[in-house]
């Protein structure tokens, strides 16, 4: 990705500017068999704060999981851990996840790196965390770390550790969530990973979770078009399209669709895109992973699995891995 790439865009931005990458990414997507979406595209201002409200989602279990593993476990993870560390999140989000593991870590964070595509939502986290945590220096960078980012330059020395929550990482396809966590760890230099993972499981509790009877998944997900709409003149009619949750066992991952209810022709930057009634864009998949699958995967990556921690209803695991 070329530098600046990654540069800040605000809501005021939206529909002024056209923005290169997302032009290209949503015409090869679109003109591509089956058709598809990055994901990564999802979290506009708006997105971002629908994704919030997923969380609170009763069907969405595995924040919860995650979070009263995180509350449980942090003193654990904070003992194996040094002191004057510097703490790099990618993809950052709200950040509600990392003060379980900043409060556990009381003063021994010397800087914190959140790393988010969303500008805004990242600001308001970094003056919050400041804050909360006086003592504590915030390095904020703008950036989608799917592509190669950059990190502040003047970072002092310290055990660099990646917390990479919310099970992101099933986001990506294996050979790619390998290959990001490759480069997570070259890239930052890191010492140590803590990621979350979604583990495999009845396959109605899990479409349950991307398919909520509120109807919030399903507006996370036309979003999207809505996007489309507004920033490169799109003309897609959101009601002549249905979110679905399919569960493809084959592949262990829940996949998000937007599926076309007619048969029907929309314009993109003036190129048109047909779709058959049924139809679907894929805009996002879930891959779930046992414990040792994802150590598994994380081996291939370069890293050696320490110690992991799972609810006893075997729903969702914390790892801690080291390069
Ligand atoms: N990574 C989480 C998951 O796959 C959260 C998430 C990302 C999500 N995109 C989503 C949840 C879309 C619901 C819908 O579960």
């Amino acid at each position: 990705m070329a530098p600046g790439a990654n540069a800040a865009r605000t809501e005021e931005d939206e529909g002024t500017t056209l923005d290169l990458d997302f032009a290209q990414s949503v015409l090869a997507g679109l003109s591509a068999a089956p058709k598809t979406l990055e994901p990564k595209w999802l979290y506009d201002a708006l997105g971002a704060k629908i994704f919030e409200a997923i969380c609170e989602l009763d069907t969405y279990y595995p924040t919860r999981m995650e979070m009263s593993l995180l509350a449980a476990r942090a003193p654990e993870i904070a003992e194996s851990l040094g002191k004057d560390l510097i703490l790099i999140e990618p993809g950052s989000g709200e950040g509600v996840k990392v003060r379980l593991l900043l409060d556990a870590l009381a003063e021994r964070v010397a800087v914190y790196v959140p790393v988010d595509i969303a500008a805004e939502q990242l600001v308001f986290l970094a003056q919050s965390i400041s804050a909360a945590y006086p003592d504590m220096l915030v390095a904020p960078v703008v950036a989608d770390f799917t592509g190669a980012f950059v990190l502040p330059s003047d970072l002092p020395d310290g055990e660099r550790v990646l917390f990479f929550p919310g099970s992101t990482i099933g986001n990506f396809e294996p050979d790619e969530a390998i290959a990001l966590l490759a480069r997570l760890r070259e890239e930052s230099q890191a010492d140590d990973l803590i990621i979350g993972i979604d583990t495999c499981k009845d396959p109605e509790r899990l479409v349950a979770a991307y398919d909520d009877p509120v109807g919030v998944t399903a507006s996370f997900n036309k979003n999207l078009l809505n996007r489309i709409n507004r920033e490169l003149g799109g003309t897609f009619d959101l009601a002549a399209f249905r979110h679905e949750a399919r569960f493809n066992a084959e592949k262990s991952r829940v996949e998000m669709h937007l599926v076309s209810l007619a048969e029907q022709t929309v314009t993109v930057l003036g190129q048109p895109i047909a779709f058959a009634e049924g139809e679907t864009i894929h805009t996002e998949s879930s891959h779930k992973y046992a414990p040792e699958d994802f150590q598994a995967l994380a081996v291939r990556a370069g890293w050696t699995p320490d110690r992991y921690w799972i609810d006893d209803e075997g729903l969702f695991s914390l790892h801690v891995v080291r390069a």
